[in-house]
């Protein structure tokens, strides 16, 4: 079974043991009612309605409060259950289970089974009139024992640490002693005492949540330099504002001028989208040849927020990266920046604003870049196909409707195929057999012959695709759309018709695609094991309440920076304990991947820098720390990244100046 199953599997069973305990505890207390009232009724009154409960009905509802407790008894082994499986899939999926969940369940049951089994007993067979506050303490204890360990998994979630899970133990005791408390008539002092003690602990709990979240400004900075627990920068520390590429770099110059702009865009349907571009939707190809200086000078004309240019998957240096907040300010309407960097690899990327980019990439700022061999490829035909959806319209390549291409017979195409949408796509390739020859950016290994297999591609994601056109010619479209499809053939041929594209099954796994070549990582000077476990947790973004996504329980800008040292081999395990499925971005650097839920990767070495950790999965990827700097890792599904799932890797010793907020408004998702 696979972990989201049985992580699912476990969820319902804890639901239903919290659902059949508080069901047996208001029964129970229902009966007591119904009954003390009976016998507090003053004798010049006539007695309330439910003393004339029969008998019968009240043994019955003792049984049914038996029933009640058994299914939840039956619930905790399932449970039990699901999480001995799950444990063969990692720590991180049952930590806050088996650490806490499960004892306090068993132990509440247990405890209860003993002190409530003969009072109900005694009730059901008629020999007393209902359960005593005894037993209800007893169901009321077990019933919150059971919610609280649906707290644990769902809003504390990985790692649950001592403060917490003291803080529920101390609510489940002080309920099942309130239940006491009130069953046996002692209200008064003890209750409000109770009552108040346990409000003041969550109000407490949750006003330093609040506060820690709303000290939003800076706090990225102060998790990398200054922060007390953190390793001062090394004397001659530098920043990131120093990482950048002289203007006399050697290399041919390779110059562009990119203008932000709000525009409206009339797409080849005759559809009108307003859409925030960098002068065109997708924004320019940047074509450029390894071995050139790439120049280009961003302006922006009038988006308030401000932008960025950001150049995904490229290893540019530190300071050219172009996350506001962390390497530069975001560049306002009217300012402009310059970014340089050496071509130096080749393939196929892309680059987005990285200001608030979960909206402005939505609304098109964006495009692709491609850098060459100096040999050039060797497909007569090359065509970069980005896929982008803006306002439910999905663009392929520059158009929304079916385009037509003539190629002729014989002719080699290159497809690069580009994801900017925040979900996994797939591709279908109709027509002729093609190899994959390259995963973002870099080539893959012995690529061999492809058929009738889907090509699955994260949210930010690239694969290049060569075929050998067929006579009647070829294909391509996507699962985002029907119509935004692109044939490519001799003229007149009769390219095959788009097929619907759904089956998973069909995808095409990269992990065992092409040769291995037996190459290591380049040996690094020590190693830094880390994990990152993803999920989604009730949190405080910015001091407002939000259902987040979290890194290791806490959103950015909370999430403690990777640190690491030049030269360092950095291994990361991603597990996936969400519903959702998140692309993991490391900038900077591209990681290789060793495991895939325990798969290892045993075909062409497979390098990416975005790679798709889907719900219950867990990821092995390893990468030397080559490039100093203050990178962002994050979740590429970038509503996601606005809702938390950011962090840093942060090199010792590299220090930046920017700021979340400040008179530029940063953000840096
Ligand atoms: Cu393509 Cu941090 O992003
Ligand atoms: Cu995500």
């Amino acid at each position: 079974m696979t972990a989201s199953l049985l992580l699912a599997l476990d969820l319902v069973a804890a639901i239903a043991t919290a659902g059949a305990w508080i069901g047996a505890a208001v029964l129970a207390a229902g009966l007591r009612a119904r009954t003390s009232s009976a016998a507090d009724a003053p004798n010049d009154r006539p007695a309330p309605a439910s003393i004339h409960t029969p008998p019968t009905i009240r043994r019955r509802s003792a049984w049914l409060v038996i029933a009640l407790s058994g299914i939840g008894a039956l619930g905790v082994l399932a449970q039990g259950l699901c999480v001995a499986l799950l444990s063969a899939h990692g720590w991180w999926f049952v930590q806050e289970k088996v650490v806490f969940a499960l004892p306090l369940v068993v132990l509440a049951g247990v405890a209860g089974g003993i002190l409530a089994t003969p009072g109900l007993l005694a009730a059901a067979r008629g020999s007393r009139p209902a359960p005593g506050a005894r037993d209800l303490a007893a169901l009321v204890g077990a019933a919150a024992a059971a919610v609280a360990g649906i707290v644990a998994r769902l809003v504390v979630g990985y790692p649950l640490e001592l403060v917490p899970a003291l803080v529920l133990l101390g609510l489940v005791l002080l309920s099942a002693a309130l239940a006491g408390a009130i069953f046996a008539g002692r209200r008064g002092r003890v209750v409000t005492g109770l009552v108040a003690f346990s409000v003041l602990v969550l109000v407490a709990a949750i006003g330093l949540a609040w506060l820690g979240s709303a000290a939003l400004p800076g706090a990225l900075a102060a998790t990398h330099h200054g922060a007390a627990d953190a390793p001062a920068p090394p004397p001659g520390g530098i920043s990131v504002t120093d990482l950048r590429t002289p203007a006399d770099q050697p290399g041919r110059l390779a110059a562009f001028d990119l203008t932000a702009e709000q525009q409206q865009v009339t797409l080849a349907s005759g559809r009108t989208v307003s859409a925030w571009t960098y002068g065109s939707l997708p924004g320019p190809e940047l074509r450029v040849t390894q071995g050139d200086l790439v120049e280009v000078r961003l302006h922006n004309a009038d988006i308030d927020e401000g932008v960025t240019i950001h150049w995904h998957g490229y290893d540019v240096p530190a300071g050219e990266d172009g996350v506001a907040g962390v390497t530069q300010d975001a560049v306002l309407p009217g300012d402009s920046f310059t970014y340089r960097f050496p071509a130096t690899d080749t393939g196929t990327y892309w680059y987005h604003t990285h200001q608030v980019s979960a909206d402005g990439v939505r609304r098109g700022l964006f495009g692709t870049l491609v850098v060459l061999p100096k040999t050039g490829v060797p497909e007569a035909v090359d065509l970069t196909v980005p896929l982008h959806t803006l306002g439910g319209v999905v663009i392929l390549g520059d158009s929304d409707v079916a385009v037509a291409r003539t190629v002729a017979a014989g002719e080699s195409v290159r497809l690069r195929l580009v994801n900017t949408d925040r979900v996994p796509r797939r591709f279908r390739v109709d027509g002729a057999p093609f190899t994959v020859v390259a995963a973002d950016g870099r080539d893959l290994v012995g690529p061999t012959p492809v058929t009738g297999k889907l090509l699955r591609i994260a949210a930010g994601g690239r694969l290049d695709v060569s075929l050998t056109m067929p006579g009647a010619g070829v294909r391509l479209s996507s699962n985002a759309s029907t119509t935004a499809t692109l044939s490519l053939g001799p003229a007149g041929a009769k390219v095959p018709a788009a097929a619907p594209v759904e089956a998973a099954s069909g995808d095409l796994d990269l992990l065992d695609y092409g040769t291995p070549t037996g190459e290591e990582l380049p040996a690094g000077e020590g190693r830094v094991d880390t994990t990152m476990v993803l999920d989604r947790n009730p949190r405080f973004l910015a001091g407002r309440p939000a259902y987040g996504y979290t890194v290791n329980g806490q959103v950015f800008p909370h999430i403690p920076s990777l640190e690491v040292s030049e030269g360092n081999t950095v291994r990361l395990t991603v597990a996936n304990r969400g519903l959702e499925t998140h692309p993991m971005h490391v900038h900077g650097h591209r990681v290789r991947v060793v495991s895939r839920d325990g798969t290892p990767s045993t075909g062409s070495p497979l390098w990416l820098d975005t790679f798709d950790v889907q719900p219950g999965e867990v990821w092995v990827v390893e990468f030397v720390a080559d490039n100093p700097g203050v990178w962002m890792d994050h979740c590429h599904n970038l509503d996601h990244a606005a809702e938390g799932m950011m962090m840093a890797l942060a090199y010792r010793g590299v220090t930046s100046p920017f700021e979340q907020g400040g008179p530029h408004g940063n953000r840096s998702e």
